[in-house]
């Protein structure tokens, strides 16, 4: 990692607060991967670490943990009992009580408490005023459904040592779990799938007190002996992390000892996992014991505002969602770790004799993974699949799944840190017009405030927001301002002083309003866990106290992992204490998720009778942010490399149920040179969220300054995603049903085909057949493009059809103004053509519909749907929409509109918007790869609501190469009634 250019600003910024700190808080000079904890410098991870390679390396290795014979009761779908754990020789238990849930939905839970901290029989170091308990109410924050117990699970077999639950769809899932030592065998149709403490790395260390040890006497002029003391103490526990911790000049003071919990997950036969983002990596993980190509590191979980972020790395990021599936040839299980905490995952995969191959499966390959959290209890999910599809919609039921967006907020987003001033804003709004370029927001970094003070605005250089966000509302464009959790803390603020006088603010470990430092200075957090500091941060956002706001302004809510300059890892210290003295080591990966929760819900109370969809980006994010918002990968660079790893974050943020995601186009730091940043804007087209934003010192780069032939191959790209913006809306309204991905890598479409179960440089858009691979390489002109199926592929922009083979990758030309994009045959997704300025002025336009003839001519259909509704509102949930599947046949030569959902026109009571659809139709509609006997026909019959007519038809015949494609003009149908074409 290198730091980029000249010292940025924020380092500029940050050395001058430094310089206003004392000693004790150890600048560092630049952030770097090393202010950010190695496994070894977390004393947990360190711990269940060196407990792995004990067990794994002991050929006698037994777990001590044992359910207690007669504990055990099942009823109603859950089996509770309690695991006795065997502490020391002496035969010393702690008892752990147990559920597993089985649910409805087919997933089984498992969650592991402990008797002693349940009971609060705990003491508390440093008088901390911290719960005792282990934190559990992260389910509150990140599940919203699918758990209800499956009555119809039943005991299969018991006796003294194991018990089976037969449990899912038609039973054909099984729980096999042994009591001594605890084990939990996970199949499907018979055959182990997932494994629980099968290498018997369960480890839930308990509560214990501190023996303090009397410090050993120091003569004066004498060296530190604690090395030679601790040699001579008989040998036992590594004691040496258990207590308070430093990294970095800071201390941690763990009051309550240490409590972490870890388990191994084993993966029978599967030989890929992918999930658990975010990082810097590959979206089929790596494994991370060491070896050649493996990392060294575990996987971290631990959000962190790790800027400069380096490439193919393990190392933590600024979200977590612990979801990981695994995959192997035809089938796909998966599990959610529900913790919140500091949380690193080790994996390692092998052809063990000890995990026969599972059934069906060419690969003896076992996927062994080893989860340990810092604390909270021990509570995971088990999905068994056995499709891609099946996992993101059952995690999907669990956690929620995307929020369906604003319609604008599919659009390009121009951003940079910092629009100075509303004139410059509105030049930049008036320069993109000039050249052309359509875009729906404008964004505001921090400087737009009063000297940081959010909800304020920079009296000079915004004198006058409401007269901006009019002439953006000219066009239809909206104005997205930043707000941070970090209140300034500083006289004559009536924000600060109100979270001051009523507590709203995260407490440090005394109960005292915690401060810190970020880009205002002194700062404090408001603490989003608390319902009255949520309803307060509401307050704020109302129109006539956000002044300068009105209806077209969204948010961005930025550092909140939270961002502390002057905290441990850039953070907070892990015993800060929130509502409920919860300590923040409890809670942390959370943190940014309730922020933007906390803004979510500002924004649908603004306005008494205003209800419509917030948006909110967030940097920070957890399991479950995709209900409140779209998401960004933080501060990447100006440098390929960023781009290229753009793509696999992205991909497995859509996996992982949280799709509205996009990187920072053209890279954050640095200034991308221009072949870079077209290629940036060309892939960025293809992000779920595209935004393209800059550092505050870097060079002005939007689009019109690029230069020809760049503005003009930029244009390309934004209009590209604009006439197919209809489309991304119904992948869109598909995620948010359940939990699809928005963009899908091969494995998730082909997941039968071996070849592509690792590749992620190329994905599909929704259902629509659009295969794309971005060029992420300086100077390629050409890309190799796998082909996952025995279908036709045609080329999007000039029908040539691509020479393929299942399997195989074929190369596709990709000079700077092209964009390798194919169109899979038998699909059908619908675009709007005209280019205008925003999506808002496009809502009225008529739809052109692409139906891709399949290869077999002969095959039913080509398929696909287009869903439509005010892009704004939530009238959506009250039937105020269009959903329409089109249906080609070719064997009947015709092609059909039909409502998707089979809903009854006349049971729909239509509220103006789908009123005013009524004008809205299909103009035209494009088929590629028609057969050659299409020459002669010049018009087409058209039948929709009683009438008929026939429409235009034009046949261009198949050249070199390219397929023959017909184009029907002027069809007149209305886009939300059934009609019928017959060839
Ligand atoms: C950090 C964010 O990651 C970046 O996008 C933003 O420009 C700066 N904070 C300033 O707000």
């Amino acid at each position: 990692m290198h730091v980029a250019g000249p010292l940025s600003s924020r380092w500029t910024a940050y050395l001058g607060l430094l310089s206003a700190l004392s000693a004790a808080f150890a600048p560092a000079v630049a952030v770097k991967e090393h202010d950010f904890k190695k496994c070894h410098q977390s004393g947990f991870c360190k711990r269940n670490r060196a407990f792995a390679d004990h067990a794994l390396g002991s050929g006698s290795w037994e777990s001590p943990y044992n359910i207690a014979v007669d504990s055990g009761s099942f009823n109603n779908g859950q089996y509770q009992a309690v695991i006795v754990k065997t502490i020391n020789d002496s035969g010393e238990t702690v008892r752990l009580p147990i559920t597993v849930s089985f649910l409805e939905s087919g997933t089984a839970r498992v969650t592991v408490d402990e008797e002693k901290r349940q009971k609060g029989e705990i003491e508390l170091r440093h008088d901390s005023k911290t719960r005792k308990e282990r934190y559990n109410e992260a389910e509150q924050w990140a599940i919203v459904g699918g758990l209800t117990l499956d009555k119809a699970a039943k005991v299969d077999f018991q006796d003294k040592t194991q018990l089976t639950v037969k449990y899912g769809p038609a039973s054909k899932f099984e729980a096999i779990i042994k009591l001594s030592p605890f084990s939990i065998d996970f199949k499907r149709d018979g055959a182990s799938q997932i494994k629980f403490n099968d290498q018997g790395l369960l480890n839930v260390e308990h509560w214990r007190p501190k023996i303090e040890k009397p410090e050993p006497e120091k003569k004066e002029g004498e060296e530190d002996k604690a090395e030679e003391t601790k040699e001579e103490e008989p040998k036992g526990e590594d004691e040496s992390t258990w207590w308070d911790e430093t990294f970095g000049g800071n201390t941690d003071t763990k009051p309550r000892g240490p409590e972490s919990v870890g388990l191994d997950i084993s993966f029978v036969g599967y030989e890929h996992v992918y999930g658990i983002p975010s990082h810097a990596s590959s979206l089929s993980l790596k494994q991370t014991r060491g070896g050649e190509g493996n990392y060294e590191e575990p996987y971290r979980m631990y959000n962190a505002d790790v800027f400069e972020y380096i490439l193919d790395s393990p190392m933590t990021l600024y979200g977590s969602i612990p979801f990981m599936q695994a995959h192997r040839k035809d089938s796909s299980v998966g599990v959610f770790w529900l913790n919140a905490a500091e949380t690193w995952v080790d994996i390692t995969k092998g052809k063990d004799a000890k995990n026969p191959l599972s059934l069906g499966s060419k690969s003896n390959t076992n996927t062994h993974t080893h989860w340990f959290s810092e604390s909270g209890l021990l509570d995971v999910f088990v999905l068994l699949g056995p499709t891609p599809k099946d996992l993101t919609a059952k995690y999907g039921e669990l956690t929620g799944t995307t929020a369906m967006p604003q319609e604008f907020s599919l659009g390009y987003h121009q951003c940079r840190w910092n629009y100075v001033s509303d004139d410059d804003v509105k030049d930049v709004d008036r320069k993109m017009d000039k050249a052309k370029l359509p875009y729906d927001v404008i964004w505001l970094d921090i400087e737009y405030t009063d000297e940081k003070k959010y909800f304020t605005w920079d009296k000079h250089m915004f004198a006058d927001p409401i007269g901006m966000g009019k002439q953006l509302d000219t066009h239809g464009r909206k104005l997205v301002t930043i707000i941070d959790p970090h209140i300034k803390n500083v006289d004559k603020y009536p924000v600060v002083a109100e979270l001051k006088s009523k507590e709203f603010g995260v407490m440090n470990k005394e109960g005292n309003l915690f401060e810190g430092w970020c880009w205002p200075g002194s700062s404090h957090w408001i603490d989003a866990f608390s319902p009255a500091a949520r309803e307060w941060w509401s307050s704020l956002f109302k129109y006539d106290t956000f002044k300068g706001t009105m209806e077209n302004t969204w948010i961005w809510n930025d550092m909140n992992e939270p961002s502390v300059f002057n905290g441990p890892e850039t953070t907070m210290p892990k015993d800060n204490l929130h509502i409920g003295n919860w300590e923040h080591r409890d809670v942390h990966n959370l943190n940014g998720m309730t922020f933007q929760n906390a803004t979510y819900h500002a924004l649908i109370t603004r306005k008494p009778g205003e209800l419509r969809r917030p948006f909110v980006l967030t940097r920070s994010f957890f399991a479950g942010s995709q209900r409140v918002g779209a998401m960004w990968t933080g501060d990447n660079q100006a440098e390929w490399g960023h781009l290229k790893a753009s793509i696999p974050m992205v991909l497995s943020q859509g996996i992982a149920g949280f799709p509205f995601s996009g990187a920072d186009v053209g890279g954050f730091f640095g200034n991308p040179g221009k072949e870079l940043l077209t290629r940036w804007y060309q892939a960025g087209a293809f992000y779920p969220f595209f935004r393209a934003h800059a550092h505050i010192d870097a060079r002005r780069r939007e689009p019109y300054l690029a230069g020809e032939p760049y503005t003009t191959i930029i244009g390309g790209a934004l209009r590209l995603r604009y006439s197919l913006l209809p489309s991304w809306y119904t992948a869109f309204r598909q995620a948010h049903l359940d939990g699809t991905p928005v963009v899908k890598p091969m494995f998730y479409t082909h997941p039968s085909e071996e070849a592509g179960l690792a590749l992620d440089d190329q994905f599909f858009v929704g259902n629509t057949g659009l295969l794309v691979k971005p060029v992420t390489e300086e100077g390629k002109t050409s890309v190799d493009i796998w082909i996952p199926d025995a279908e036709v592929y045609y080329d999007y922009f000039t029908y040539d059809i691509t020479p393929t083979t299942k399997g195989k990758s074929t190369t596709l030309e990709a000079p700077l103004e092209k964009i390798p994009l194919l169109m899979r045959g038998g699909h059908i997704f619908a675009r709007r053509d005209v280019p205008r300025r925003s999506t808002q002025l496009m809502r009225w336009d008529d739809y052109t519909l692409v139906v891709t003839v399949p290869r077999d001519a002969k095959a039913p259909a080509a398929e696909g749907d287009l869903y439509v509704d005010d892009g704004d509102s939530f009238d959506f949930q009250h039937g105020q929409y269009i959903h329409r599947r089109f249906v080609f046949d070719g064997r009947a030569g015709s092609l059909v509109s039909v409502d998707a959902e089979g809903r009854d026109p006349a049971a729909v009571a239509e509220g103006p918007w789908m009123q005013q659809m009524r004008s809205v139709g299909v103009d035209r509609i494009v088929i590629v790869g028609v057969p050659a006997s299409w020459a002669g026909k010049k018009t087409v019959a058209v039948e929709s609501e009683g009438k008929t007519w026939e429409a235009k038809v034009e046949f261009t015949p198949a050249v070199k190469g390219k397929a023959a494609f017909a184009v029907v003009k002027k069809v007149g149908v209305r886009i939300g009634a059934d009609w019928r074409i017959g060839f």
